[in-house]
């Protein structure tokens, strides 16, 4: 277990910003855990788990606590039959990771389980996964979402808990909310995924790009191409540009809001989501900078740090964009990446 100091969240983060984290304990094996937390516990420190920090903005203040760098590795094949199979994969992979394994697994008949493909070439850890119920082209963690194993710091032991204990709902789960928050460190994830192909209609742009190119095959790989094609030419790579993916959530209305929404000309797709890309693009701030924060001109729901010195200016920046935003369509964005530190 490797103990560090006064590491700068900025390091350990892709928007690259943030004060220094007191601690950051590299958690390679489950059993590093008890001892983890033993040690934040004994200082009297709260803790903070990092994947690969794609998510995650770091403040000014810094972290007067531990940070947990999630290092679990591994990805097994723990049950199958010949329509389905379960994959175990340790947190600390990449989701990207089990996804390429799973569209490249013999499935009897022929390459590639179903389930997770849409999922292609989201950065972050496999961890993540059921913390926010990442979902992307009409997959989410849900769908396929087995169990889970965690280190509950409150009780001092590991647990397993199934999909259905977990609240998963819209970047949302137990354990980004209430007494959750905190309590648990994910340790490996169990999806359960089919050798059934995926069936049109597809997530409108996938569904474009396959009509666009003819596309009939609809085989895990083919979806994940698609997908990475598509991401590639709108969502900036971290390794690339500062940044943490859609920095605002969608809008969600019930059907009272749906109808005042469409009556102003406001799109609002199946389940009343209103496109918060499409409310910033259309306020006019594709492309724009504020406070050294660039909203994406590829795709408006992602700010882009260019020049940023400081969590401060990401705050500004932010509140121009919401204010603009309430200004012209009366709704409030609300923030996606979790934060890290004190301001
Ligand atoms: N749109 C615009 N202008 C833009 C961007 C989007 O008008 O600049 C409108 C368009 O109507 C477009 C619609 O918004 O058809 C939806 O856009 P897109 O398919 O790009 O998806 P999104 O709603 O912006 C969500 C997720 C992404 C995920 C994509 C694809 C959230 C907060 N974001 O974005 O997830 O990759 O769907 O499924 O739900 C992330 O969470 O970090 C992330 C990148």
């Amino acid at each position: 277990m490797k103990i560090r100091e006064n590491v700068p969240i900025s390091k350990l983060t892709t928007m690259r910003l943030g004060g220094k984290a007191r601690y950051v304990i590299e958690i390679e094996e489950d059993k590093d855990l008890a001892e983890a937390y033993h040690f934040a516990a004994e200082k009297k420190l709260p803790t903070y788990i990092l994947g690969s920090g794609s998510n995650v903005i770091g403040r000014d203040g810094g972290f007067k606590g531990v940070v947990f760098v999630n290092k679990l590795h591994g990805i097994y094949v723990i049950d199958s039959d010949p329509d389905r199979i379960r994959l175990c994969a340790k947190s600390g992979e990449l989701l990207d990771d089990l996804v390429e394994y799973s569209v490249k697994l013999w499935n009897g008949e022929s390459y590639g389980y179903s389930g997770i493909e849409a999922l292609s070439k989201i950065p972050g850890t496999v961890g993540a996964g059921p913390v926010q119920n990442v979902g992307a082209y009409g997959q989410e963690v849900k769908q396929t979402l087995h169990s889970v194993c965690v280190y509950d710091c409150r009780d001092n032991c590991f647990k397993h808990m199934m999909a259905d204990e977990l609240d998963l709902g819209y970047r949302h789960s137990i354990f980004n909310t209430g007494d959750g928050v905190g309590r648990y460190f994910i340790t490996s994830v169990t999806v359960e995924l089919h050798k059934h192909w995926l069936k049109p209609p597809f997530y409108t742009s996938l569904q474009a790009y396959f009509d666009e190119r003819g596309v009939k095959e609809f085989t895990p790989q083919v979806v994940r191409d698609a997908v990475a094609e598509i991401r590639a030419g709108k969502l900036p790579d971290p390794k690339d540009f500062a940044s943490s993916g859609s920095f605002f959530k969608n809008i969600y209305l019930n059907k009272k809001q749906t109808k005042e929404a469409k009556a102003k000309g406001i799109p609002v797709w199946d389940g009343g989501k209103v496109p918060s890309g499409w409310l910033i693009e259309n306020a006019g701030l594709k492309g724009k900078e504020f406070y050294g924060m660039r909203v994406s001109d590829k795709a408006a729901l992602i700010l882009i740090n260019e020049s940023a010195k400081s969590y401060a200016d990401l705050a500004k920046a932010r509140q121009a964009v919401i204010d603009i935003v309430y200004e012209k369509f009366g709704y409030t964005l609300e923030q996606e990446p979790m934060e890290l530190g004190d301001e």
